[in-house]
């Protein structure tokens, strides 16, 4: 039976939602590991390709000063970190990372007073070309040095959408990358992207690829919508909006099907198995990042504080999010999962209340959104989830007279 999208949260999202924002502390930490073996055509993350070892190893010697200026932003702010509940090597391409300069970077850590905790959720993110000959044996000197989750980008299992898409690993990769992941026993998401230039050409079949994925054991996948600027090498070649709606849909009914919770709008999970990195994120909480690109969030009472590092300097740049910021912000990030909104919780006035509460019936009435019977609590629905940008546009407009 396909799986309501308002199914309650697993109790792992339940423990976040209960943590309180008066504790000014972090326990999230994100990495930006800034280094690819091939560009793909369509990425806009910041990334190179290392011109020789020495600019890794520069790389592994920067973070101790990110992690020196980063001490010091949370010790201005009166901040410190608790023992890590969440850590997340992202990129760029973490997979050509070696064990060994990953673990010199957990030892760095502890000089800096910054441990894991022992329930860590810790993330690395994985390309099927990188994993080298011996796939299971690199994952398992990741997971020998605590790594306990990978993020596997595959993209399709098109074989032409691979060519096109310039994607630097073959379908054979994937395949053996898949059956090192099962070998570990290992928690694991994949990545897939839709929207993909010439998609009906190429007969792609996301149902069909799903199953095959789902031969395997992923408890999570993000599937996100190819998007582009409009120099990109295939723009003309994109797939209407109508086909990519309907592509979205038939993927979030098929993966509810399976019982997967479609949470947030590019990511479903098994139970309990939400990426509990990003829920940090997606509920405003506390971030530490470092690395070039990076950027983390301190979280306070009724504001934050952003901060951005520079791609090719290690500087970063601060942005102050007053009361109103933040609380639009929540709206947008709550709209994205489907944990939703209480417009109640929002201390409108009685006739700014009237005005919200009659915004989510009219998405309701059209099927955009659900209702919490006896509340005023919404969460969209997949077509919402879609249109999101959309009500987003209509909560701004009323937002902007309170
Ligand atoms: C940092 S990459 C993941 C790891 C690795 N770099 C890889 O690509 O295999 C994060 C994910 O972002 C998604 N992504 C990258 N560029 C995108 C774009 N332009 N539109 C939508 N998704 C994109 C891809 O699904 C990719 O797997
Ligand atoms: S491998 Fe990943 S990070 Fe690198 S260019 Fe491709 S999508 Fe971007």
């Amino acid at each position: 039976m396909i799986r309501n999208i308002l199914d309650s949260y697993s109790s792992v999202v339940q423990d976040q939602l209960s943590e309180s924002f008066a504790n000014p502390n972090v326990s999230s930490l994100y990495v930006h590991f800034p280094f690819c073996k091939h560009l793909c055509n369509y990425c806009d993350f910041y990334k190179k390709i290392p011109s020789s070892s020495y600019e890794i190893e520069q790389f592994e010697s920067d973070l101790d000063r990110y992690l020196k200026l980063n001490d010091f932003l949370l010790k201005e702010q009166k901040m410190s970190f608790l023992p890590l509940k969440t850590l997340y090597i992202g990129g760029g391409t973490p997979s050509l990372w070696s064990p060994i300069g990953l673990k010199k970077f957990l030892n760095k850590l502890a000089t800096h007073e910054i441990n894991l905790a022992s329930d860590i959720e810790f993330t690395l993110e994985i390309n099927p070309g990188t994993l080298g000959d011996h796939p299971r044996e690199l994952l398992l000197e990741f997971m020998d040095i605590g790594v306990n989750r990978f993020s596997m980008g595959a993209q399709t299992l098109n074989p032409e959408l691979l060519l096109m898409l310039d994607r630097v690993h073959s379908l054979e990769e994937v395949y053996q990358s898949l059956e090192a992941l099962e070998s570990t026993d290992c928690n694991y998401s994949v990545d897939l992207m839709l929207g993909l230039p010439e998609s009906s050409k190429h007969n792609r079949n996301i149902i069909s690829e799903l199953d095959f994925f789902l031969k395997y054991r992923p408890s999570h996948f993000s599937v996100y919508i190819l998007t582009t600027k409009n120099n990109y090498k295939h723009f003309t070649l994109l797939p209407s909006e109508e086909y990519i709606e309907q592509e979205y849909l038939e993927v979030s009914d098929h993966l509810r099907f399976r019982g997967f919770n479609h949470y947030e709008v590019s990511n479903f999970a098994l139970d309990k198995k939400e990426s509990k990195h990003n829920m940090q994120y997606w509920l405003s909480r506390s971030v530490a990042a470092i690395g070039p690109s990076a950027t983390g969030l301190l979280r306070f009472l009724d504001f934050a504080l952003r901060y951005k590092w520079a791609p090719q300097q290690i500087i970063y740049e601060i942005e102050n999010l007053d009361k109103k910021t933040l609380q639009l912000e929540n709206i947008y990030l709550k709209l994205r999962l489907n944990l939703g909104i209480d417009f109640s919780d929002l201390n409108l006035s009685p006739i700014d209340l009237t005005k919200f509460i009659d915004l989510g019936e009219s998405w309701c009435s059209k099927g955009l959104a659900h209702k919490d019977p006896g509340t005023h609590k919404i969460s969209l629905t997949p077509r919402g989830f879609l249109l999101q940008d959309n009500l987003l546009g209509d909560i701004f407009r009323e937002f902007k007279h309170i």
